[in-house]
């Protein structure tokens, strides 16, 4: 076994946030690139993601320019007390796309934003739900403190009753907003208040769980209160448990403020502890790869188009599974059998993109294409062939009926519409009936990407038709009848000819189930 590998894969922890956007994402990330020294003011990561002269240094694609976001996930690579800390990116906002999702498929961990003063919010439900079919650790940072917010205790249920998963309280706020007091904090065994604007201060429990020595703040009711609860929490609460954690059926909750950095270094310093390193993967074949493994391997879980519009470049981002990668080796790409040179490659440091000399399981490399890769594809070096499972699909929500503009310019719209799906930047489905085309997304953005592409990648315009937002649901072939599609249920095929019902709305599935009870429902993930 090869040593460096070994201690590479130990040290990396790979993750992604979820969250709804406005809960802290942004400055959490901020935090840590300040912990980790790779950034030395706060707001930098803010000023990249607006209109900005930073911007202009990158070659995102036009679209992403005139828009100042960032149109897909992108990577952040920092090292934090000696771990190598991989983030990737989850677009929220408008920029939510079926790559948001994806990233999903090529970390290890996620950590949940929520901001205390609103709780569970649709887009954190929607990505935890993507993560939780996953099992993998979710950690839970309980954002705001500095505000007054919602009940702790409150807080806590909701993740239970809401989403379904089992919370352990590490720490537990002091109060909260403008009577915050600090953190009372069972796992570390102290109490953690705010010293300055900058330092915290960490003040041991003693054997009653008191804070240790005369401190001001033991003779408020704020503090015997946050005692109290914690206290019960540990009696009536669920127990810490590694395996629960690691399986994401446990998630272990912070509480703090990423504004002020109260709290958040002692997220973090728990988080490298017990977030895990990369692990084995299982081929379709049933092997198990193993990321110490000397063989390399990978997969791709994003294809970004056009980050130079004068190129036309693509990047697609690979998720090292084994091995290591080193500039200018030669990997099998699986699908094809081809042997590509991996001479170009990126690799996402915090503040700029630089040529990667070599990459360890966990990291996130980005590979220069010219249309050789797509969404799923194994890469791997030397003899033995692996192939590693597809990657899900997701069931999109939003649906445009769509038509090439120009009707002497079908056969590139056709091109175009082919190869945009089968890369995965839009769903295709045809009404059952009269074969019209409509596209389908999670995210609005997808539709703007797409309209796009097609005009300066294929040139083709297109006449995009809104249907709004369904719901969609597979049926069994067996079960099909033609004549059950209506303007509340349209019958539609999927680009494999599946059947596939886009719902109105949530009243017209469940009109729809209580007619044909017998009738199975499906989605994709
Ligand atoms: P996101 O990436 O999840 O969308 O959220 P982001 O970090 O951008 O934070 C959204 C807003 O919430 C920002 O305010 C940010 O300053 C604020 N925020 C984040 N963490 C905390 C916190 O711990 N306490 C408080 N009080 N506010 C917090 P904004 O006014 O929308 O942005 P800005 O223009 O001030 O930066």
């Amino acid at each position: 076994m090869d040593k460096k590998i070994e201690e590479e894969v130990k040290r990396r922890r790979t993750f992604a946030i979820i969250s709804h956007p406005d809960a802290g994402k942004t400055t959490i990330t901020e935090q840590l690139l300040l912990f980790s020294g790779a950034i030395r003011e706060a707001g930098t990561v803010k000023a990249k993601g607006k209109k900005s002269n930073k911007f202009a240094k990158s070659d995102w694609m036009e679209i992403e320019k005139q828009r100042g976001i960032s149109v897909t996930s992108s990577v952040m690579q920092v090292d934090y007390d000696g771990f190598q800390v991989n983030i990737l990116d989850t677009p929220g906002h408008e920029d939510f796309s079926e790559d948001t999702y994806r990233t999903l498929m090529a970390v290890d961990a996620a950590v949940m934003v929520v901001d205390t003063g609103k709780g569970i919010e649709p887009q954190t439900k929607k990505l935890f739900e993507v993560v939780s079919r996953r099992g993998i650790p979710i950690f839970t940072f309980m954002n705001k403190l500095d505000r007054d917010g919602r009940e702790p205790l409150d807080l806590v249920a909701e993740l239970e009753e809401v989403l379904g998963i089992d919370a352990y309280p590490m720490n537990w706020p002091m109060g909260m907003g403008k009577t915050l007091l600090g953190l009372y904090d069972l796992y570390n065994q102290r109490v953690e208040i705010r010293k300055s604007e900058e330092e915290d201060l960490f003040i041991p429990l003693d054997q009653e769980g008191q804070a240790n020595g005369n401190h001001e703040f033991k003779e408020s009711s704020i503090y015997t209160q946050a005692i109290e609860d914690a206290q019960l929490l540990h009696e009536a609460g669920n127990e810490f448990d590694r395996e629960a954690i690691n399986s994401g059926k446990l998630t272990p909750v912070f509480f703090g403020s990423a504004l002020t950095g109260f709290g958040v270094q002692t997220f973090l310093d728990a988080f490298v502890d017990l977030a895990p390193a990369p692990s084995t993967v299982v081929t379709v074949d049933n092997t198990k790869i193993d990321p110490v493994d000397e063989q390399f391997t990978g997969f791709i879980f994003k294809i970004q188009a056009n980050m130079n519009p004068a190129h036309r470049d693509r990047i697609a981002f690979v998720r090292i599974v084994s091995g290591r990668f080193v500039k200018g080796m030669n990997v099998v790409l699986n699908r094809t059998g081809k042997t590509i040179r991996m001479a170009h490659t990126t690799q996402f440091l915090a503040d700029a993109r630089e040529e990667v000399q070599d990459a360890y399981p966990g990291d996130i490399i980005g590979l220069y294409d010219t249309g050789n890769f797509q969404i799923g594809d194994t890469i791997y070096d030397g003899n033995r062939k692996v192939q590693f499972p597809e990657l899900p699909q997701f069931t999109p929500e939003l649906f445009m009926k769509v038509a090439p503009k120009n009707i002497m310019k079908q056969k590139s719209f056709h091109k175009g519409i082919q190869q945009l799906v089968q890369e995965g930047a839009i769903q295709l489905y045809k009404t059952f009936h009269t074969e019209e085309y409509i596209i389908g997304a999670v995210g609005q953005l997808q539709f703007e990407v797409f309209q796009y592409r097609l005009l300066h990648e294929y040139n083709a315009e297109v006449e995009m038709t809104p249907m709004g937002s369904k719901i969609a649901r597979w049926i069994d072939e067996k079960d099909l009848d033609p004549k059950m599609s209506s303007s509340r249920n349209l019958l539609a095929k999927d680009r494999f000819d599946n059947p596939v019902f886009l719902f109105e709305n949530q009243f017209a599935e469940n009109w729809f189930k209580d007619k044909h009870p017998e009738i199975e429902l499906m989605q994709l993930m």
